[in-house]
């Protein structure tokens, strides 16, 4: 059981930026990723959609003797974890939230942006979320609808992205920005033209780090640690047809 693979699976390329968090706290573990980059994206789409399409997910993953599963995707989290959880009960499923508590901890000056999917931000797992922290910070919802479809074609730079960001973050900047959640993980991959916009000094943060600490707990928990000294695989799956979904992913593991 310890040797088998953890599964990820996201609505496409973005679950890549949580796997590479994994490889790097637990690099003897074997991985299986599966994107579902021809549902892609989820964000935009009803709440019992994704809900069908996380299932389908883990199947897929189950089928490939998995030992546990990252749901690598905000969105498939907050509008299935609870569901999936309730049917694979004899499995570990770690999901992801946007990393609020750490970027409230910073405790710096000025708002606390989220930059997510419209579904993200308007399923109750958010507004629980957002209702610990408000008493002492600003916190301000930014739906970014558009964003994920031009990381899944491999654009993750240039005019097209900066013009987008510079639409969304213009009006918070004048106002104040005191750090940046990164509520989808598809986002950490265009970090660097978020940075561009509002400057180095402005802390960006992503709940990758946090979800693989979780995912490490629930191994040691459940005994499923992969003991052995050597460094594991890594196989990468995606529902499209379009072959070039692979090595975009491949690409931006790398990166
Ligand atoms: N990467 C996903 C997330 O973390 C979803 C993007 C989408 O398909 O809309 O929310």
């Amino acid at each position: 059981m310890k040797s088998r693979p953890i599964g990820f699976f996201d609505s496409g390329v973005g679950g890549i930026s949580v796997l590479k968090e994994a490889i790097k706290m637990l690099p003897n573990e074997e991985y299986i990723y599966f994107g579902d980059s021809k549902n892609a994206p989820y964000g935009t789409k009803s709440k019992d959609k994704v809900r069908e399409l996380s299932i389908e997910a883990v199947e897929f993953l189950i089928k490939e003797k998995v030992k546990a599963i990252v749901v690598a995707c905000n969105t498939a989290t907050s509008a299935a974890i609870d569901e999936l959880r309730e049917i694979y009960k004899d499995i570990p499923i770690i999901g992801i939230e946007p990393a609020l508590k750490p970027a409230v901890e910073l405790n710096k000056k000025g708002s606390i942006i989220i930059m997510a999917t419209p579904m993200t931000l308007a399923e109750k797992k958010f507004s629980k979320l957002v209702k610990k922290y408000e008493e002492n910070s600003t916190i301000v919802a930014l739906p970014c609808p558009g964003l994920v479809e031009f990381i899944e074609n491999g654009i993750v730079s240039g005019e097209q992205i900066r013009s987008y960001l510079f639409e969304k973050l213009e009006n918070l900047m004048e106002k104040g920005i005191g750090a940046i959640v990164l509520g989808c993980t598809h986002y950490p991959f265009i970090n660097e033209e978020i940075k561009q916009i509002i400057g180095k000094e402005i802390p960006i943060i992503d709940g990758s780090e946090g979800t693989v600490k979780q995912l490490k707990r629930q191994l040691i928990k459940n005994d499923l640690l992969n003991c052995k000294n050597q460094i594991g695989s890594v196989k990468i799956y995606n529902s499209s047809e379009n072959k070039e979904l692979i090595d975009i992913s491949k690409k931006l593991l790398s990166i």
